[in-house]
């Protein structure tokens, strides 16, 4: 696994502290301008077209994120910002791995909103526990690799206990944070309709 500089953790420190950037100067339409950049259009199809046209990922469209987020659109948010990530730290992740991981992070397959899914296993802790349920049924699903399977793994560390162990799971437990953060500024400024309670 790759080693970190003292450079890349100082990076890391300043993205992953989300709670005092100022929401006015976070520009949630950001989400639309990486959705239209053709080079990231590029790398989600070249890396990840197969998960993107196949019918077990594309389930992900019937589950709610946030607002009226799709955690299918969700999990492109973040492998879009994960490219936008690795590009700006200048970490060289593999794109193939960085791409699919972060399409699969959230493959936990149930509404996390309704308590009474017989999948939803923890209903009060889906935060703790949907990574280790995403990568199970990845795994059953889908041939990963061990990058893959870390960022998966380990998306919501510092929730989960161990922290990531290569670049590209670093990188994706950010692009997550900060798309989800994209995606609650947007719904706040009424940029996404909300349609569900
Ligand atoms: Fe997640
Ligand atoms: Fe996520």
């Amino acid at each position: 696994m790759d080693r970190f500089t003292e450079l890349d953790k100082e990076a890391i420190k300043k993205v992953l502290d989300i709670k005092h950037y100022d929401p006015d100067s976070f520009d949630p339409d950001l989400l639309d301008e990486l959705e239209d950049n053709p080079e990231y259009k590029d790398m989600l199809k070249r890396y990840g077209k197969d998960l993107l046209e196949d019918e077990r990922f594309a389930v992900l469209k019937t589950f709610i994120q946030h607002g009226n987020v799709t955690v299918y659109e969700h999990c492109i948010h973040v492998a879009l910002c994960a490219i936008r990530i690795n590009k700006w730290l200048g970490v060289k992740c593999r794109p193939r791995d960085l791409i699919r991981g972060a399409l699969l992070h959230d493959y936990f397959l149930y509404d996390w909103h309704k308590g009474d899914d017989p999948k939803n296993i923890h209903p009060k802790l889906h935060g703790f526990y949907h990574p280790g349920i995403a990568l199970r049924n990845a795994s059953n699903d889908f041939n990963l690799s061990e990058r893959e399977k870390d960022i998966i793994k380990k998306h919501m560390w510092p929730l989960t206990v161990f922290p990531p162990r290569c670049r590209e799971a670093w990188v994706v437990c950010m692009a997550d944070k900060y798309a989800s953060t994209l995606e609650t500024l947007k719904l706040k400024k009424g940029k996404i309709a909300e349609n569900y309670a």
